[in-house]
């Protein structure tokens, strides 16, 4: 089951989130997104959490902020019902264009976003840093319309 996410499952996404990055994104963070309209996001829901994505939207775009579903519960097209809940959502709202970055090493990520027909327009050098390595992020981007 997908639903629609609000500030009450900020403790529930933050650990999602914990679990799939490196980062560590707080429930207080997820807290303050979710409570503003332009963001909006969705999770997929068994007996248990599964994953999520969230978006932010102004106007007639787009950002996907960002994306996961726990390692256990990966390759059983999850991943692509999220995405094309945004898609539906984005569809709705008269939405143009949709972006999201991702890191230049997570092939995985970006394969599935190019076979939505996502398509890359600029990279940003060194946009994923920490103590240990660094890697640029591709921004890429999918009309709607
Ligand atoms: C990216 C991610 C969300 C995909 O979730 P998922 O539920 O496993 O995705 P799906 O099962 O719906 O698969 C979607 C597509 O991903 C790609 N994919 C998934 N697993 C793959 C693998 N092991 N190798 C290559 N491609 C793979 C394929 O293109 C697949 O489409 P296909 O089944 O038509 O070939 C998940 O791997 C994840 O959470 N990764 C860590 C966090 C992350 O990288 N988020 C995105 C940041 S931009």
């Amino acid at each position: 089951m997908i639903k629609k996410v609000s500030e009450t499952d900020s403790q529930l996404l933050a650990m999602i989130h914990k679990r799939c990055f490196n980062d560590n994104w707080s429930s207080q963070a997820f807290w303050e997104m979710l409570s503003q309209d332009v963001f909006f996001g969705f999770l997929s829901m068994e007996k248990e959490a599964q994953g999520f994505i969230l978006g932010k939207m102004i106007y007639d775009e787009v950002e996907i902020i960002t994306f996961c579903v726990l390692p256990e519960f990966r390759n059983r097209g999850i991943g692509k019902m999220l995405v094309d809940e945004v898609h539906n959502h984005a569809q709705n709202h008269f939405v143009e264009k949709i972006f999201l970055e991702v890191s230049e090493d997570n092939v995985i990520a970006e394969k599935m976003y190019e076979n939505f027909g996502y398509v890359k327009i600029s990279r940003r050098r060194g946009y994923y840093c920490t103590r240990k390595s660094s890697s640029d992020a591709l921004v890429m981007q999918k009309s709607i319309r």
